[in-house]
């Protein structure tokens, strides 16, 4: 059930949580779906519901810094970062704090745990009211684009889950850029709206691994992900006879094979990410278009190219991960 977030729903999520029951929730990046982080029955049920992978290890979410002394160890770095970013869409890999009492199908075996602080306030008063860190994956089923309106969740999780509270479309889109700080080095295994450029003022060199190889850093990497029902073509320059568009910028010399100009079309086959080629915005719209753009009229997808710069990275990642199928 659909319920609009008010301070009434907000602790009757909470209480479901602390019960042992699992809630979708908004935040800035996508919407999760949430369980208590220190009960294994409770976060058992969140990869149930999503047919999550079980080496597929879960973030788990705070409403303060202080907080996330409790359950990982914090160094300066994490700290230093803590203080820039947070509340905010960075994920930090730490070292499991012993005794923090995480559970650990959260963390599917590591001897780390992926934390972050929302920068929601439905998120935020959700986790003080329940009063125990809340783990949450993307409030998708397993392989789909994530969710970033309550309609989404419904639409994927709808039948599985007994409570989603609707706070509107998430402001980034993306999921949070995901790094981690368990060695050395830090290394940004999931790219999002926060890039290197930005960390590196914080940390010195920072390194990306996405896991295109076979010893992934991170078990999420290994997964189909992103992917909608039909097939995506990237850096399009034309747009084949069945496909439906997703654009970028001006579509003024987008032609389609069989004759015309793809802008001409209807909703239905023709999306633009952001017609003034604007990043942020694009971030913003890619899983709602992609999701609209998998219907009935579309046999596959071409996506015209995105810059691979700034938050244009994270996107490439996700439509790359979207091109390789389910
Ligand atoms: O923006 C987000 O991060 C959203 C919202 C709900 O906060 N959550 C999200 O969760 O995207 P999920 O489960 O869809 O992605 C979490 C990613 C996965 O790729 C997982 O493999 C990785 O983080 N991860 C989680 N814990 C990890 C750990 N201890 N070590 C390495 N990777 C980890
Ligand atoms: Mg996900």
């Amino acid at each position: 059930m659909i319920k609009a977030a008010t301070h009434e729903s907000i602790q009757e999520a909470a209480e479901m949580i602390k019960s042992g029951g699992v809630v979708a929730f908004p935040t800035e990046t996508v919407y999760g779906l949430g369980a208590n982080a220190l009960d294994g029955q409770a976060v058992a049920k969140i990869f149930a519901a999503k047919n999550r992978p079980s080496i597929n290890p879960i973030i788990i979410h705070v409403s303060s810094r202080e907080d996330a002394q409790k359950y990982v160890e914090v160094d300066a770095r994490a700290k230093g970062l803590m203080a820039a970013f947070w509340p905010g869409p960075l994920t930090m890999i730490l070292p499991r704090k012993a005794g923090g009492g995480v559970s650990e199908l959260v963390s599917a075996g590591l001897d780390t745990i992926a934390i972050r602080m929302p920068n929601h306030p439905v998120a935020l008063e959700l986790i003080r009211c329940a009063g125990v860190p809340i783990a949450a994956p993307s409030a998708n089923a397993s392989g789909e684009p994530s969710a970033t309106t309550p309609r989404h969740v419904m639409d994927s999780l709808g039948q599985r889950i007994p409570m989603i509270l609707a706070g509107g479309a998430c402001s980034v889109g993306l999921e949070s850029t995901v790094l981690d700080l368990s060695g050395d080095v830090p290394v940004i295994v999931r790219a999002g709206a926060i890039t290197a450029q930005d960390l590196e003022e914080y940390l010195g060199d920072v390194s990306y691994d996405f896991g295109n190889h076979d010893k992934p850093k991170s078990p999420g990497q290994l997964l189909k992900h992103y992917a909608p029902s039909i097939p995506v073509r990237l850096n399009a320059v034309d747009v084949e006879e069945g496909e439906g568009l997703l654009a970028f910028g001006s579509t003024k010399f987008m032609g389609v094979k069989t004759g015309g100009f793809a802008n001409q079309w209807g909703d239905a086959k023709f999306k633009n990410l952001s017609e003034g080629g604007d990043l942020i915005e694009a971030a913003a719209n890619l899983f709602t278009m992609l999701r609209d753009l998998d219907n009935a009229e579309n046999k596959g997808i071409a996506v015209m190219n995105i810059p691979d710069v700034g938050i244009g990275i994270a996107i490439n990642d996700r439509l790359k991960r979207a091109a390789q199928g389910r």
